[in-house]
Protein backbone atom coordinates (compact mmCIF):
# COMPACT_ATOMS: atom_id res chain seq x y z
CA UNK A 1 0.00 0.00 0.00
CA UNK A 2 1.22 3.24 -0.87
CA UNK A 3 2.48 5.54 2.05
CA UNK A 4 2.95 9.08 0.07
CA UNK A 5 0.46 11.57 1.05
CA UNK A 6 0.33 14.73 -0.22
CA UNK A 7 2.54 16.24 2.06
CA UNK A 8 5.54 14.36 1.01
CA UNK A 9 4.96 15.12 -2.16
CA UNK A 10 4.76 19.24 -1.59
CA UNK A 11 8.39 18.26 -1.07
CA UNK A 12 9.32 17.70 -4.65
CA UNK A 13 9.22 20.76 -7.05
CA UNK A 14 7.89 19.33 -9.68
CA UNK A 15 5.34 16.21 -10.06
CA UNK A 16 6.73 12.46 -10.33
CA UNK A 17 4.97 11.90 -13.35
CA UNK A 18 5.87 14.82 -14.75
CA UNK A 19 9.50 13.54 -14.40
CA UNK A 20 9.02 10.13 -15.40
CA UNK A 21 7.61 11.12 -19.13
CA UNK A 22 10.18 13.78 -19.80
CA UNK A 23 13.47 12.66 -17.96
CA UNK A 24 14.50 8.99 -19.22
CA UNK A 25 13.65 10.53 -23.40
CA UNK A 26 15.07 13.78 -23.02
CA UNK A 27 18.48 13.46 -25.14
CA UNK A 28 21.33 14.90 -23.60
CA UNK A 29 21.91 18.29 -24.95
CA UNK A 30 18.02 18.92 -24.39
CA UNK A 31 17.77 17.93 -21.17
CA UNK A 32 15.09 20.07 -18.92
CA UNK A 33 17.10 21.38 -16.22
CA UNK A 34 14.73 20.66 -13.43
CA UNK A 35 14.58 22.87 -10.50
CA UNK A 36 15.42 19.98 -8.00
CA UNK A 37 17.68 20.94 -4.93
CA UNK A 38 19.40 17.68 -4.23
CA UNK A 39 23.38 17.68 -5.87
CA UNK A 40 23.68 15.03 -8.62
CA UNK A 41 20.83 13.48 -9.38
CA UNK A 42 20.44 15.60 -12.78
CA UNK A 43 23.07 13.18 -14.08
CA UNK A 44 21.35 10.07 -14.36
CA UNK A 45 23.74 6.91 -15.54
CA UNK A 46 20.85 5.46 -18.57
CA UNK A 47 21.91 2.17 -17.62
CA UNK A 48 20.92 1.99 -14.06
CA UNK A 49 17.33 3.09 -16.08
CA UNK A 50 17.24 0.55 -17.76
CA UNK A 51 18.95 -2.77 -16.73
CA UNK A 52 16.71 -3.14 -13.62
CA UNK A 53 15.76 -6.76 -13.37
CA UNK A 54 11.87 -7.73 -13.26
CA UNK A 55 10.41 -10.87 -12.32
CA UNK A 56 7.47 -9.80 -14.78
CA UNK A 57 6.61 -6.58 -16.26
CA UNK A 58 8.85 -3.25 -17.72
CA UNK A 59 10.61 -0.89 -15.51
CA UNK A 60 8.20 0.85 -13.11
CA UNK A 61 7.71 4.93 -13.00
CA UNK A 62 7.47 4.24 -8.50
CA UNK A 63 10.56 2.37 -8.74
CA UNK A 64 12.11 4.85 -10.79
CA UNK A 65 10.41 8.40 -9.03
CA UNK A 66 11.66 5.84 -5.48
CA UNK A 67 15.36 5.91 -7.34
CA UNK A 68 15.39 9.25 -8.25
CA UNK A 69 14.59 10.74 -4.39
CA UNK A 70 17.35 9.24 -3.16
CA UNK A 71 14.96 6.36 -1.60
CA UNK A 72 17.26 3.55 -2.84
CA UNK A 73 20.20 1.76 -1.86
CA UNK A 74 23.24 1.56 -3.06
CA UNK A 75 23.38 1.05 -6.81
CA UNK A 76 24.12 -2.24 -7.16
CA UNK A 77 21.56 -3.42 -4.78
CA UNK A 78 18.81 -1.74 -6.53
CA UNK A 79 20.01 -3.22 -9.90
CA UNK A 80 18.97 -6.27 -8.81
CA UNK A 81 15.61 -5.77 -7.05
CA UNK A 82 12.32 -6.13 -9.09
CA UNK A 83 9.87 -3.85 -10.45
CA UNK A 84 6.41 -3.19 -9.22
CA UNK A 85 3.88 -4.80 -11.18
CA UNK A 86 1.54 -2.15 -12.08
CA UNK A 87 -2.62 -3.08 -12.59
CA UNK A 88 -3.30 -4.73 -15.59
CA UNK A 89 -0.85 -7.89 -15.03
CA UNK A 90 -2.71 -10.77 -14.68
CA UNK A 91 -0.65 -11.42 -11.69
CA UNK A 92 -2.43 -8.92 -9.95
CA UNK A 93 -6.09 -10.18 -10.41
CA UNK A 94 -6.30 -13.66 -9.99
CA UNK A 95 -5.61 -15.58 -6.71
CA UNK A 96 -1.71 -15.96 -5.28
CA UNK A 97 -1.21 -19.51 -4.12
CA UNK A 98 0.13 -21.26 -0.58
CA UNK A 99 3.91 -21.31 -0.22
CA UNK A 100 4.82 -25.06 0.92
CA UNK A 101 5.45 -24.91 5.13
CA UNK A 102 8.68 -27.07 4.10
CA UNK A 103 9.76 -24.44 1.42
CA UNK A 104 9.74 -21.41 3.54
CA UNK A 105 13.26 -21.66 4.77
CA UNK A 106 14.38 -22.23 1.21
CA UNK A 107 17.24 -19.88 -0.29
CA UNK A 108 14.23 -18.63 -2.47
CA UNK A 109 11.23 -17.65 -0.20
CA UNK A 110 13.86 -15.85 1.69
CA UNK A 111 15.79 -13.83 -0.69
CA UNK A 112 12.05 -13.17 -2.19
CA UNK A 113 11.16 -11.90 1.22
CA UNK A 114 14.35 -9.90 0.98
CA UNK A 115 13.51 -8.30 -2.24
CA UNK A 116 9.63 -7.33 -0.88
CA UNK A 117 10.91 -5.67 2.27
CA UNK A 118 13.30 -3.85 0.28
CA UNK A 119 11.07 -2.51 -2.58
CA UNK A 120 8.59 -1.51 -0.21
CA UNK A 121 11.10 0.31 1.35
CA UNK A 122 12.34 1.54 -1.38
CA UNK A 123 9.13 2.86 -2.75
CA UNK A 124 8.30 4.31 0.07
CA UNK A 125 5.19 2.40 0.92
CA UNK A 126 3.49 0.73 4.34
CA UNK A 127 2.88 -3.08 2.48
CA UNK A 128 3.74 -5.16 -0.10
CA UNK A 129 1.94 -8.38 -1.59
CA UNK A 130 4.33 -10.58 -3.86
CA UNK A 131 2.25 -11.01 -6.61
CA UNK A 132 2.98 -6.88 -6.95
CA UNK A 133 6.82 -7.87 -7.92
CA UNK A 134 5.08 -10.13 -10.15
CA UNK A 135 5.69 -13.78 -7.88
CA UNK A 136 1.57 -15.33 -7.39
CA UNK A 137 2.60 -15.98 -3.92
CA UNK A 138 0.92 -15.86 -0.21
CA UNK A 139 3.61 -13.74 0.83
CA UNK A 140 2.72 -10.26 2.50
CA UNK A 141 5.07 -7.60 4.43
CA UNK A 142 4.18 -4.47 6.04
CA UNK A 143 5.69 -1.54 7.93
CA UNK A 144 4.54 1.64 9.32
CA UNK A 145 7.76 3.86 10.55
CA UNK A 146 7.17 6.94 12.85
CA UNK A 147 9.06 8.74 9.89
CA UNK A 148 6.26 7.85 7.28
CA UNK A 149 3.48 9.21 9.91
CA UNK A 150 5.47 11.88 10.44
CA UNK A 151 4.77 13.33 6.84
CA UNK A 152 0.80 13.20 7.31
CA UNK A 153 -1.08 16.00 9.57
CA UNK A 154 -1.17 14.95 12.22
CA UNK A 155 -5.34 15.34 12.76
CA UNK A 156 -5.38 12.75 9.75
CA UNK A 157 -3.26 10.17 11.65
CA UNK A 158 -5.52 10.69 14.86
CA UNK A 159 -8.63 9.91 13.14
CA UNK A 160 -7.35 6.97 10.99
CA UNK A 161 -5.98 5.12 13.90
CA UNK A 162 -2.30 5.33 12.25
CA UNK A 163 0.44 3.96 14.82
CA UNK A 164 3.91 2.83 13.77
CA UNK A 165 4.37 -0.51 14.18
CA UNK A 166 7.52 -2.94 12.89
CA UNK A 167 8.10 -4.81 10.37
CA UNK A 168 5.83 -7.85 9.55
CA UNK A 169 6.30 -10.83 6.93
CA UNK A 170 3.58 -12.75 7.24
CA UNK A 171 3.41 -16.30 4.93
CA UNK A 172 -0.16 -17.56 4.14
CA UNK A 173 -2.23 -14.92 5.99
CA UNK A 174 -5.80 -16.25 6.87
CA UNK A 175 -7.85 -12.42 8.06
CA UNK A 176 -10.88 -12.46 9.93
CA UNK A 177 -12.55 -9.44 11.25
CA UNK A 178 -12.84 -9.16 14.98
CA UNK A 179 -15.84 -6.62 14.95
CA UNK A 180 -17.94 -5.24 12.45
CA UNK A 181 -16.23 -1.65 12.88
CA UNK A 182 -15.79 0.16 9.70
CA UNK A 183 -13.76 2.77 8.46
CA UNK A 184 -13.68 4.95 5.44
CA UNK A 185 -10.28 6.78 4.30
CA UNK A 186 -8.45 6.99 1.15
CA UNK A 187 -5.88 4.96 0.21
CA UNK A 188 -3.49 4.13 -2.59
CA UNK A 189 -1.57 1.54 -4.03
CA UNK A 190 1.86 0.84 -5.58
CA UNK A 191 0.33 -0.72 -7.99
CA UNK A 192 -2.10 1.93 -9.26
CA UNK A 193 1.03 4.83 -8.58
CA UNK A 194 -0.75 8.36 -8.67
CA UNK A 195 -4.52 7.19 -7.73
CA UNK A 196 -6.69 7.70 -4.26
CA UNK A 197 -9.63 6.60 -3.39
CA UNK A 198 -11.76 5.61 -0.43
CA UNK A 199 -12.39 2.16 0.86
CA UNK A 200 -14.40 1.28 3.57
CA UNK A 201 -12.24 -1.70 5.59
CA UNK A 202 -12.77 -2.68 8.63
CA UNK A 203 -11.03 -1.61 11.99
CA UNK A 204 -10.46 -4.87 14.26
CA UNK A 205 -8.95 -7.68 12.36
CA UNK A 206 -6.85 -10.82 13.06
CA UNK A 207 -4.37 -12.27 10.71
CA UNK A 208 -2.75 -15.95 11.32
CA UNK A 209 0.04 -17.02 9.64
CA UNK A 210 3.44 -18.09 9.37
CA UNK A 211 6.68 -15.80 10.17
CA UNK A 212 9.96 -15.93 7.72
CA UNK A 213 11.17 -18.78 9.85
CA UNK A 214 7.91 -20.96 9.20
CA UNK A 215 6.85 -20.24 13.23
CA UNK A 216 2.95 -19.71 13.33
CA UNK A 217 1.83 -15.95 14.22
CA UNK A 218 -0.77 -14.26 14.99
CA UNK A 219 -1.82 -10.83 14.82
CA UNK A 220 -4.48 -8.77 16.22
CA UNK A 221 -4.34 -5.19 14.65
CA UNK A 222 -6.63 -2.22 14.54
CA UNK A 223 -6.96 0.98 12.67
CA UNK A 224 -4.75 1.73 10.16
CA UNK A 225 -2.60 -1.49 10.43
CA UNK A 226 -5.73 -3.52 10.14
CA UNK A 227 -6.64 -1.35 6.56
CA UNK A 228 -3.04 -2.24 5.28
CA UNK A 229 -3.75 -5.81 6.27
CA UNK A 230 -6.95 -6.25 4.47
CA UNK A 231 -5.44 -4.40 1.89
CA UNK A 232 -2.55 -6.58 1.53
CA UNK A 233 -4.53 -9.90 2.30
CA UNK A 234 -6.87 -8.91 -0.73
CA UNK A 235 -3.68 -9.15 -3.67
CA UNK A 236 -3.61 -12.12 -2.53
CA UNK A 237 -7.45 -13.03 -3.70
CA UNK A 238 -6.48 -10.54 -6.98
CA UNK A 239 -8.01 -7.79 -5.59
CA UNK A 240 -6.77 -4.76 -5.59
CA UNK A 241 -8.52 -1.25 -4.18
CA UNK A 242 -10.05 0.30 -7.28
CA UNK A 243 -11.87 -3.48 -6.92
CA UNK A 244 -13.70 -2.07 -3.25
CA UNK A 245 -13.42 1.63 -3.87
CA UNK A 246 -16.64 3.90 -3.83
CA UNK A 247 -16.08 4.89 -7.34
CA UNK A 248 -16.81 8.29 -7.26
CA UNK A 249 -14.17 8.94 -5.00
CA UNK A 250 -11.23 8.14 -7.47
CA UNK A 251 -9.05 10.94 -7.81
CA UNK A 252 -4.98 11.79 -8.50
CA UNK A 253 -3.12 12.42 -6.02
CA UNK A 254 -2.85 15.99 -6.49
CA UNK A 255 -6.99 16.47 -6.06
CA UNK A 256 -6.84 14.48 -2.73
CA UNK A 257 -7.65 17.11 -1.26
CA UNK A 258 -10.58 18.57 -3.26
CA UNK A 259 -14.09 18.31 -1.80
CA UNK A 260 -16.20 14.49 -2.36
CA UNK A 261 -18.99 14.44 -4.91
CA UNK A 262 -22.43 14.47 -3.31
CA UNK A 263 -23.47 11.65 -1.93
CA UNK A 264 -19.77 10.36 -1.21
CA UNK A 265 -19.60 9.33 2.63
CA UNK A 266 -18.11 11.52 4.92
CA UNK A 267 -14.15 10.19 5.89
CA UNK A 268 -14.17 8.73 9.03
CA UNK A 269 -14.95 5.32 11.77
CA UNK A 270 -18.53 4.54 10.93
C1 LIG B 1 28.89 -3.28 -8.62
O1 LIG B 1 28.88 -4.60 -9.12
C2 LIG B 1 29.94 -4.87 -10.00
C3 LIG B 1 29.78 -6.30 -10.50
O2 LIG B 1 28.44 -6.68 -10.53
C4 LIG B 1 31.29 -4.66 -9.31
O3 LIG B 1 32.32 -4.89 -10.21
C5 LIG B 1 31.36 -3.27 -8.76
O4 LIG B 1 32.55 -3.10 -8.03
C6 LIG B 1 30.18 -2.95 -7.88
N1 LIG B 1 30.19 -1.57 -7.48
C7 LIG B 1 29.98 -1.18 -6.23
C8 LIG B 1 30.00 0.29 -6.01
O5 LIG B 1 29.75 -1.95 -5.33
C1 LIG C 1 -21.46 -8.64 12.74
O1 LIG C 1 -22.78 -8.50 12.32
C2 LIG C 1 -23.44 -9.73 12.05
C3 LIG C 1 -24.82 -9.47 11.52
O2 LIG C 1 -24.89 -8.24 10.86
C4 LIG C 1 -23.51 -10.55 13.31
O3 LIG C 1 -24.10 -11.80 13.04
C5 LIG C 1 -22.09 -10.75 13.85
O4 LIG C 1 -22.15 -11.42 15.08
C6 LIG C 1 -21.37 -9.45 14.02
N1 LIG C 1 -20.00 -9.75 14.34
C7 LIG C 1 -19.33 -9.19 15.34
C8 LIG C 1 -17.94 -9.62 15.53
O5 LIG C 1 -19.84 -8.38 16.09
C1 LIG D 1 -6.10 -10.79 20.20
O1 LIG D 1 -7.23 -10.30 20.82
C2 LIG D 1 -7.98 -11.27 21.53
C3 LIG D 1 -9.20 -10.60 22.09
O2 LIG D 1 -9.94 -10.01 21.08
C4 LIG D 1 -7.14 -11.89 22.61
O3 LIG D 1 -7.84 -12.92 23.23
C5 LIG D 1 -5.86 -12.45 22.00
O4 LIG D 1 -5.01 -12.93 23.00
C6 LIG D 1 -5.14 -11.40 21.20
N1 LIG D 1 -4.02 -12.00 20.52
C7 LIG D 1 -2.83 -11.42 20.41
C8 LIG D 1 -1.81 -12.19 19.66
O5 LIG D 1 -2.57 -10.34 20.90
Amino acid sequence: METIHRSTLRLLPISLSALCLTRPTAPESKRIRLPISIPGILNPKPAFLTSRKSYSSAPSPVAKAGWFLGLGEKKNKSLSLPDIVKAGDPVLHEPARDVELGDIGSERIQKIIDDMVKVMRKAPGVGLAAPQIGLPLRIIVLEDTKEYISYAPKDEIKVQQRRPFDLLVIINPKLQKKSNRTAVFFEGCLSVDGFRAVVERYLDVEVSGFDRSGQPIKINASGWQARILQHECDHLEGTIYVDKMLPRTFRTVENLDLPLAEGCPKLGSC
